[in-house]
């Protein structure tokens, strides 16, 4: 090994050709992004990854900051910090596009212009001329990119990644568009953070008061969970038996929004620890927490909190991408009725499953009560609700927590049902 900068960081004989340009400017450029990175890290080295997840499709928002569509330039820029455009090769490591700005195929209920869907569009397909899948969704797991336990990993995606981490058992930080990029060139990711055993220990224990079975508690209980612990790492004791996964995926995706937990042991559950003891390192935790009906309360008014009516004009449905069993719930509950014609009511799911549902009938039972089934985005991460909704109704904690200040919206929480009836009566009675 060879040392490089002016930190500690040593990179190999073949990471040290990359940054000296051996496999071009634009993998040159992307080392010398992960060196600087690692340095702020404290890493001493980097790992070797074979598992990227990033989000690197670029549209009008960006180019009208460069003053230029070509995609070239606009992956040199935002996504390496290179000083000019530079041509990227092949991506070295497996890597994916997390979800992004539009739908494929229903970009117009977006509100989008054609240009704007083509602009989307040329970046997508320079991103997949260059190796990378297009998944185009926050749950690349559903739709067979599933990490190994102890995989090295460079994901993006404040859901995803508790996921992988914690469920799946893999190792992964937080990624940002950049360092996920440079991954996706170099294969490789400073060794620092949750990439290091002793970093996955649990720190805070918590004890559950109240029954927590739902899709519905979980969401509640990763809510609570974010807001106490910040960025720490619980290990949840008492839950005994098998969690259903999409309650799981919902739990990640709320921890991580109303705090930064990337990391969470459930003993019989999720992939790590087989015991609280285990989880713990055989330490004793920091703290512990009880979770009971009193916060359980607290969460969910504050969760409402943005709304000051009942009537509902838009449900989203779908955050994290919604499973195929979420769609054909939300089937189940539409089957020959008729969503009131004030509602706009979508659901997302990664276009994979979408093409399942589509072939089990599902979407057309969706279509057909007035509702549609859309992929590839969000509307928090696209920024985009329907023409002068109001209010909107959802069982996703995380976009409850986002879409309010993002797009000056008010939202409702509630389960799924309740959010179908909602679209069903244009208000909200849960
Ligand atoms: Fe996915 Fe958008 Fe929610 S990225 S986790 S559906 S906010």
């Amino acid at each position: 090994m060879t040392g490089f900068g002016t930190g500690s960081l040593q990179l190999t004989d073949e990471e040290r050709a990359m940054a000296d340009g051996s496999d071009g400017e634009a993998v040159a450029a992307a080392m010398d992004l992960l060196v600087r990175y690692g340095e702020i890290l404290g890493a001493e080295r980097l790992v070797e990854t074979d598992n990227v997840c990033g989000a690197t499709i670029f549209g009008p928002r960006h180019s009208r900051v460069l003053g230029t569509s070509d995609p070239v330039a606009l992956f040199s820029e935002f996504a390496l910090n290179a000083d000019h455009p530079v041509d990227v090769p092949p991506v070295r490591a497996h890597s994916c596009q997390l979800i992004g700005p539009r739908d494929r195929e229903l970009w117009e209920l977006q509100g989008l212009s054609e240009e704007t869907n083509k602009e989307i569009t040329v970046s997508e397909d320079y991103l997949a001329s260059r190796g990378v899948s297009i998944l185009s969704t926050c749950t690349p797991y559903q739709v067979g990119n599933v990490p190994a336990r102890g995989e090295h990993c460079a994901w993006m995606e404040s859901s995803a990644v508790p996921y992988i981490n914690s469920v799946l058992g893999a190792r992964t930080n937080t990624e940002g568009r950049e360092s996920a990029a440079a991954a996706m060139l170099t294969g490789r990711i400073p060794y620092a953070g949750l990439h290091l055993p002793e970093n996955r220990l649990a720190t805070h224990l918590v004890r559950l008061d109240v029954p927590v079975e739902s899709v519905f508690d979980w969401s509640v209980l990763g809510y609570f969970l974010g807001w106490h612990l910040r960025d720490e790492i619980p290990v949840i004791e008492g839950i005994a038996g098998p969690v259903d996964p999409v309650a799981i995926k919902q739990f990640g995706a709320a921890a991580n929004s109303s705090g930064d937990v990337e990391l969470y042991h459930i003993p019989g559950v999720t992939a790590e620890a087989a015991s609280v003891e285990q989880a713990l390192g055989g330490r004793e935790p920091v703290d512990e927490l009880r979770f009971t009906r009193a916060d359980v309360d607290r969460v969910v008014e504050h969760l409402n909190s943005t709304a000051t009516g009942d009537e509902i004009d838009f449900v989203m449905i779908g955050c994290p991408h919604a499973a195929l069993s979420q769609v054909r719930e939300v089937a189940r509950l539409l089957e020959g009725r008729r969503i009131d014609p004030g509602v706009t009511f979508w659901v997302f799911t990664p276009s994979a499953l979408r093409e399942v549902a589509r072939r089990n009938g599902w979407v057309e039972i969706i279509e057909r009560a007035g509702g549609r089934v859309m992929a590839d985005t969000c509307p928090a991460i696209g920024q985009f609700v329907p023409p002068g909704a109001r209010r909107f109704a959802t069982d996703s904690a995380k976009q409850v927590h986002y879409l309010p200040p993002i797009m000056g919206i008010e939202g409702r929480f509630g389960d799924t049902e309740a959010c179908v009836r909602a679209a069903l009566t244009g208000r909200w009675e849960a």
